[in-house]
């Protein structure tokens, strides 16, 4: 571990020192000289100094570099049955002409540019076109709904969407412009224009005036420069879910950022600028922007773009496939899709039909792994399975084993050591540190390293309440766990409401204010319960108004529906039960902890404040009929 410690000794005395030589490491217009500056801690600054472009670390460099001919993007479609590849020369042509439809549309630094995209080519150029302007963008999940879409247009405020006219599921074909035109609707803010990119599988009609196509305007225009941005200038914003129903806008800096990345790619992924890297997981998330987009082409790797399923396209095989056929050398993706390969394929059998030789290791992350998962996966594809704990505010891990640095052993159920640049601790609720092995909050000691977040969108406020009143000069992370005598970290569970369903971060605060919107609903609660495959599913019981007498399955599906409506289909909210009365405390605070250990059958005892124990036997019921709390009587 000597390595390691050192490194990460020498980043916790130093960080600028430490951060200010990784920097050295990528380009900049004017070299930062100053590291770190926390004048108005929290909201500190990195590199306040250097200017810098994302686009141009992510592209021109490597065509400069000798890497033209270099495949930059591989976009791997099971679903349109396609695979298109562009190299580095050729990704930067794109994002030259798409940089200069974007300027032509008076797109210029500072603007928002909201991307509503599947996983195509074309999200990840109007990314890098956006950043080559020094605009600001900022990507939605294609699985949220039309009311989401408006509440971060409202938000963000975007001069520009650019949108796809569909998106391709296993299952059915998703039209995305009806659903950006109804945000448009329901948002108060105005968006000047959109750019449609149109796929054959489902062209969509252009409304005149607003919306422009985008194969004519890249058609008629000329490549455009990379301007240089300040480092603390944002890159993007996105959206995650907190408590509350409303998102938060997590700004990413540019210089902070592309340091960061392309420091991770070797330090933790271990790999080296022309090897093959694939994060399969989705542009709209965070891992999408640090490892489909970002980190990959900051260090001159191959990306893959995937635009399918691990299982069901057509077969769990698919990840196999998609490693021989383009040498994959690292393979990162959340435990959920290793858990639906495992149920359909248990023995592995899919494996034999290919060589996957070249994968050199698998990362996990986006929720907790079960050991189970990690110890087939690593069973079957013989390779370090590595599992890495982060979040959206931070842009990469927090903990992990970094194999460019020392390769350490694997300890089931726990994402390794703090990451170089984080001081994490482990606090009890009054703020005194705990002691090797005894859960609590897990926290950072401030300062956060680079490529973490500076602020949230618009909500400076929210930014100290929700990460950094809890405990003075701590970033408080949300989850808890503890750290074991080695120094390992295990994440247990988060501290607020935000659940974690098939790696995708959801609010049941939000989920929980479409329910109380019913009209027939009185009272509801929204909870976490464990799920074998997507790790957790949101589960809803709801009291109805008195003297409502329309049948429970009614008020259950119209509830289902609505959710799906105002959240999206990602919400995966399909179980609710209508309820006499919730577990309450005597100053009527909802037992939710209670409700989810009956959910989820683990041990617990009756709480001392509970208002009304008897209430329980009728939730157990309910949820039993959903499918939940079975093992208990
Ligand atoms: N656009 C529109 N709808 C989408 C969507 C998108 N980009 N992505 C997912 N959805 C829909 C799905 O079609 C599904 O709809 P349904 O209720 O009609 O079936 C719903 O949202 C839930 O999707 P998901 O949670 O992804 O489940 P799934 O049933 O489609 O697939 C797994 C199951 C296990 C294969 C899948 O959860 C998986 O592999 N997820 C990958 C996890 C991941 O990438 N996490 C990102 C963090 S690293
Ligand atoms: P997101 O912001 O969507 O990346 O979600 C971040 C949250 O996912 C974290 O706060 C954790 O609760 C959970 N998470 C991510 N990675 C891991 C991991 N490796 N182990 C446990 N929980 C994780």
């Amino acid at each position: 571990m000597a390595q390691y410690q050192k490194q990460h000794q020498d980043s916790l005395a130093d960080p600028s020192g430490y951060w200010l030589k990784a920097a050295q490491d990528v380009h900049w217009f004017k070299p930062p000289t100053i590291g770190i500056d926390t004048t108005h801690s929290p909201f500190n600054e990195w590199f306040a100094d250097g200017q810098i472009n994302a686009s141009y670390n992510a592209l021109d460099i490597h065509v400069q570099n000798g890497r033209g001919d270099q495949n930059a993007l591989i976009h791997d479609s099971p679903v349109t049955g396609t695979q298109t590849t562009y190299t580095y020369r050729e990704l930067l042509e794109q994002v030259e002409l798409f940089t200069g439809v974007l300027a032509a549309r008076g797109v210029s630094k500072g603007d928002r540019v909201l991307i509503y995209m599947p996983m195509i080519p074309e999200a990840a150029i109007a990314m890098l076109a956006t950043a080559r302007l020094g605009a600001i963008h900022t990507v939605v999940f294609g699985g949220f709904a039309a009311k989401e879409l408006a509440v971060r247009i409202d938000d963000c405020q975007p001069k520009i969407i650019v949108a796809a006219s569909c998106g391709i599921e296993p299952s059915r074909i998703i039209k995305y412009k009806p659903l950006v035109d109804e945000a448009i609707d329901i948002a108060s803010s105005t968006v000047e224009s959109c750019i449609v990119f149109q796929r054959n599988q489902c062209p969509c009609d252009l409304i005149e005036g607003r919306d422009h196509d985008w194969g004519q305007l890249m058609k008629n225009s000329k490549p455009h420069a990379a301007v240089p941005v300040a480092s603390t200038d944002p890159l993007y914003i996105l959206y995650t879910s907190g408590t509350t129903g409303a998102p938060k806008g997590v700004v990413r800096d540019t210089g902070g950022y592309v340091t960061a990345l392309k420091w991770t790619m070797s330090a933790i992924y271990n790999v080296e600028p022309g090897d093959v890297y694939w994060a399969a997981s989705d542009i709209g998330w965070v891992v999408g922007h640090s490892y489909i987009v970002y980190g990959p082409l900051f260090h001159g790797c191959t990306t893959i773009m995937y635009e399918g399923k691990p299982v069901g396209t057509p077969d769990a095989g698919a990840f196999w496939r998609v490693i021989q056929d383009h040498n994959v050398k690292v393979l990162f993706t959340a435990p959920t899709a290793f858990r639906g390969i495992k149920r359909e394929d248990p023995q592995g059998k899919l494996l034999h039909d290919y060589n996957i030789s070249s994968l050199q290791a698998l990362y996990l992350a986006g929720e907790r792994c079960d050991p189970d998962t990690l110890n087939w996966s690593q069973e079957h594809l013989k390779v370090p399975v590595i599992d890495h704990w982060w979040q959206t505010e931070t842009g990469y891990s927090i903990c992990a084993n970094c194999q460019g640095i020392e390769p350490m052993p694997i300890v089931a159920g726990s994402p390794s050591v703090a990451v170089p640049g984080y001081d994490v601790q482990v606090l009890a609720p009054d703020g005194t540190p705990l002691p090797r092995g005894d859960i609590g909050s897990i926290v950072v000691k401030l300062p956060l390293p680079p490529g973490t977040f500076p602020t949230l969108w618009n909500a400076r406020d929210r930014y100290v309440s929700a990460y950094f009143e809890a405990f003075e000069g701590y970033y408080e992370t949300g989850d808890a766990g503890y750290i074991n005598d080695d120094g390992y970290v295990f994440v247990m569970a988060r501290t607020d409401d935000v659940i974690n369903v098939a790696g995708h971060r959801l609010s049941t605060g939000a989920m929980e204010e479409v329910l109380a919107n019913h009209p027939d609903v009185a009272e509801c609660a929204v909870m976490g319960a464990r799920d074998e495959l997507k790790g957790q599913l949101p589960v809803g019981l709801v009291i109805l108004n008195s003297g409502c007498t329309k049948p429970h399955d009614q008020i259950s599906a119209e509830l289902i529906k609505k959710v799906r409506e105002d959240i999206g289909p990602v919400a995966a909210f399909k179980s609710v039960a209508v309820v006499e009365k919730l577990p309450k405390t005597r100053s009527g605070k909802i037992l939710r902890a209670t409700l989810r250990a009956i959910a989820d059958d683990t041990d617990w005892n009756m709480p001392a404040t509970i208002e009304d124990p008897s209430v329980l036997d009728d939730i157990t019921t309910s949820l039993r009929s959903l499918g939940f709390a079975q093992g208990k009587k």
